[in-house]
This record gives C-alpha cells, structure tokens and sequence, in this order.
C-alpha cells in the first residue's frame, strides 16, 4: 500500500510527525517538492529531531530515504542539517538516503534574491521564509536553473554559476544587499556538493524498483494544500505543488502506483506568513503561544491560530482525493469550554462553502461558525480512539462530516507514540 501523506491547511500540520509514525510500515520516504522552507518536527525516544530538507523516515534504520526530483537542494543547508542530525546519533548513510540528480539546486544568492523581493514588497511581502524557493523554483521555471547532475561538470556549473552572480548582484546592489563574489560561491557550494555526492543517482530506477517489487511508500509532503502555487491563497503560497499531484511529478512515480492519500490537518488552524486567514482568532492565538506552541519551526516566528476551517479543509479534501483525514494537536483544545468549527463563508450576502479563487472576496470573507461543547480534560494520555472524550470524538465526527473523509489517525501530543489509529 502506498500513501501520500498531505498537508490539508496552511503547513505545520505534523505531517512530519504523522510520516514518521508511518514510517515503520513502509519500506521508502520520498520528498517530491518544496525545500528547506520546510520544518517537520519529530519528537521520538525522548528526543526531538527537526527536519527540513530529510524525509521524516530518516530517523529508522532500514528504510530508505529518498529526496525527488521536485525538490529545491539548497546543498549548504543539507549538509548543515545532515550534520545536525547525525551529531543527534542518527547515521545518513548512502544506502538510507537518496539524493535525485535531477533536483534543482538552491544557491545562496537566490535566498538573497527571495530577501530582495520580499523587501521589495514592503507591506505587501509575502512573508517567505527567506530560503530561496521562490527564486530556485523561478530559475527552474524559466530553463537556467542548476541541477545537481550538472555540478558533475564543474566546469559548465563554475561558467553557470558565474553568470548567475553577475545577475543577481545587479539586482542586490540597487536593494543595498550583500553582493556575492563568484569564486566564494563556487567553493562554497562545491564542498557542499562533495559531501552529497555519494549520495546522489538517478533516484527514477530506484524507485520504480522499490515500487515493482512491492515495497510500501510514503510520499511526503511538505507546505500544505493553501499553499500550493495552483490551490492556494495566491499570491500568499509558495513555489510548488503542494497537493498530491506534486507527489508524481516530484519523484517519477504514477498516480497508478498511489491507492491513499492522508490528509493532515490540526483540530484549529495555523498560518505563518503573510494572506488571508478569515477564521484567525487573537484569543485562540495568545491561549497557544502561552503554552509554548505554534512557533515556526524553520524561522521561529509565531504562527497566526484560528478555529477550524472546513471551507478549507472541504476544497483540500476534494483537491487532493483525501481517503483519510489525519487530525493532530486535538490537545491543543483540551481546556476550551465551548469551540467553534467554521462551516461556511459569507461574502457579501452569499454563503461560500469552497475558498473563492478572487484575493479580494478572501479580505471580506466572514466566517459563519457552529459552536460545539469542549471536552474539558487532558487527551495526552489517551492510548486509543475509544479513550478519548465523548464531546473530542463528536468534534472529530462534525469534521469528518463537514469534510466527506473519515478520520484514521488522531495526535493527542507530539510524540511518536501519542498517535491514535482510528478504525
Ligand atoms: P509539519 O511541518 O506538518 O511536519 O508540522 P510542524 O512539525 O512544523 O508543526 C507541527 C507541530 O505540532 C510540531 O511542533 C509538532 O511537534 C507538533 N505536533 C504534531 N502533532 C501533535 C499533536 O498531536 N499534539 C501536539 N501537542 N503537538 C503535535
Ligand atoms: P512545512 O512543510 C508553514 C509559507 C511561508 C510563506 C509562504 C511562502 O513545515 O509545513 P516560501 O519560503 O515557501 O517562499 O514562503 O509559505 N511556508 C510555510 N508555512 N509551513 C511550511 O512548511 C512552509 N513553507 C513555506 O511562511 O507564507
Ligand atoms: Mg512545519
């Protein structure tokens, strides 16, 4: 059986969490877009693993690890992160991780270039996470991008390269940027490469093999479904396909290889970043920030709460034929007494139940809201879905409901083990 594993809102759903979890029963983890924009944190054994560009399956041993063809590499930060979580006791050898040497590669001047743009924007900035995506999946758009099979030929990538400098530091100096010295980067960036390279082959083969010989997949998203390039709050998204189609063109795999897709969603809603955000709730907001949750696990920021939105939830479930609904951080609301589920938009006098394609109609959205009772009580040490709260698992059926897709797993705490199989 292969999966994708999904993000249903704005990211930072614990998706992570949810492919780690999954991991144990599958054989391969694949990322096939976005890059280390990304932040997928793992708590397992007592300790906690954040990942950006690794696949969530990195943490168990015997599985392979595969980084796709969709993904942007920014080989700097890949190392960095190879080194951070190797020094956490975790090996990342050849044969745990694959890295696609169709992959476009993220270089240091296109997350200067992403800083330039978003400064740019002043008050309309998108609110990136400055890694460079925005720019790296730009290049690849308009064919001169790099790609890591390229950096095979040093010569043609050390030419490329220089070229790319002299670009972008013209559009740098007139933003007052730090500007970029081409043999600086060449280097930079070649050492990076030499400790990926062993690690680096056509991933296509491979997969399909894996694939052919019955092995369980998992496709790993990263981002989530409002923030696809296509689906999401445009221009408010980032770079690439999101949704599950992403996951064929982002590793070389079929739609016939795939038979499920879980959604992952949180029991409210979360968004960093700047764009629309109708059922944001300031109250929601400061309750979580004061336990010490929903801070940006890439850049830190605090992220935006809100209650639960099915507009969203409805459209993502249909967008990326759902088939189970992973509903995390359901103990996030243990204390509330009364919560409100978002069923519908009004937009001036018209009741919307999918999001409107026009950024205007989002600003003037009103949220129409069903309350339901809150249960009250800590879920955290709930060992199966039968242990939870009688109003928890009302709330959960109402989701479902609203959304058209049955629930199969529930998160009752960041651990690995505080994962609920539904079913
Ligand atoms: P991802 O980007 O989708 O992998 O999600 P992140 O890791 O960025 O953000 C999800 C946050 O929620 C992380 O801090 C996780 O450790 C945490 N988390 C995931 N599932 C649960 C859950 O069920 N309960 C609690 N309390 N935290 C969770
Ligand atoms: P995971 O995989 C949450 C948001 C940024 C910004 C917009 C564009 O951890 O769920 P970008 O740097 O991609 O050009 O930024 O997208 N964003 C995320 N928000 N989780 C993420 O990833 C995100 N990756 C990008 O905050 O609003
Ligand atoms: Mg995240």
């Amino acid at each position: 059986m292969n999966n994708i594993i999904i993000g249903l809102q704005w990211g930072d759903e614990g998706k992570g969490k949810i492919v780690d979890y999954l991991t144990e029963s599958s054989d391969v983890v694949i990322r096939g877009q976005g890059g280390n924009n990304a932040g997928h944190t793992v708590i397992a054994n007592g300790t906690k693993y954040v990942l950006h560009l690794l696949p969530s399956g990195i943490l168990w041993d015997d599985k392979l690890n595969v980084i796709g063809n969709g993904v942007v590499i920014d080989p700097i930060g890949l190392v960095q992160e190879i080194e951070r979580i190797e020094a956490q006791g975790i090996a990342i050898t050849p044969n745990k991780l694959l890295i696609s040497d169709r992959a476009h590669v993220v270089l240091p001047l296109h997350k200067e270039l992403d800083a330039a743009r978003e400064a740019a924007l002043g008050d309309q900035k998108i609110g990136t996470t400055k890694r460079g995506i925005g720019p790296a999946y730009a290049d690849k758009v308009n064919r001169c991008g790099l790609r890591i099979v390229d950096f095979l030929d040093r010569e043609f990538t050390s030419q490329q390269i220089k070229r790319r400098v002299v670009d972008a530091n013209e559009i740098l100096v007139r933003h007052g940027l730090q500007t970029f010295d081409a043999d600086e980067v060449i280097a930079e960036v070649y050492a990076a490469f030499e400790r990926l390279r062993p690690h680096v082959s056509n991933t296509i083969p491979a997969l399909h093999t894996a694939w052919k010989s019955g092995k369980n997949l998992l496709f790993e998203g990263a981002q989530g479904t409002l923030l696809d390039i296509d689906f999401g709050t445009y221009p408010f998204v980032t770079s690439s396909n999101t949704t599950s189609g992403g996951s064929c063109t982002g590793t070389g795999l079929p739609p016939t290889a795939i038979q499920g897709v879980i959604g992952v969603c949180k029991a409210y809603t979360t968004r960093v970043g700047s764009g629309p955000f109708p059922t944001g709730d300031e109250g929601l907001s400061e309750y979580l920030h004061g336990l010490g949750r929903e801070f940006g696990a890439t850049t830190g920021r605090p992220r935006g709460c809100g209650w639960l939105d099915t507009v969203l939830l409805r459209f993502a479930c249909m967008v990326n034929g759902v088939t189970g609904l992973a509903v995390t951080n359901v103990d996030g609301l243990d204390e509330y007494e009364t919560l409100q589920i978002c069923t519908s938009y009004d937009i001036d006098g018209e009741i919307h139940t999918l999001p409107p394609a026009d950024r205007k109609a989002w600003d003037r959205a009103v949220p129409i809201y069903e309350t339901l009772p809150g249960w009250k009580s800590d879920t955290t040490g709930c060992k199966n879905f039968e242990e939870l709260p009688s109003q928890a698992k009302a709330y959960l059926a109402r989701l479902a409901e609203l959304c058209d897709a049955p629930i199969a797993f529930v998160g009752v705490g960041p651990d690995r083990l505080q994962t609920l199989v539904v079913g």
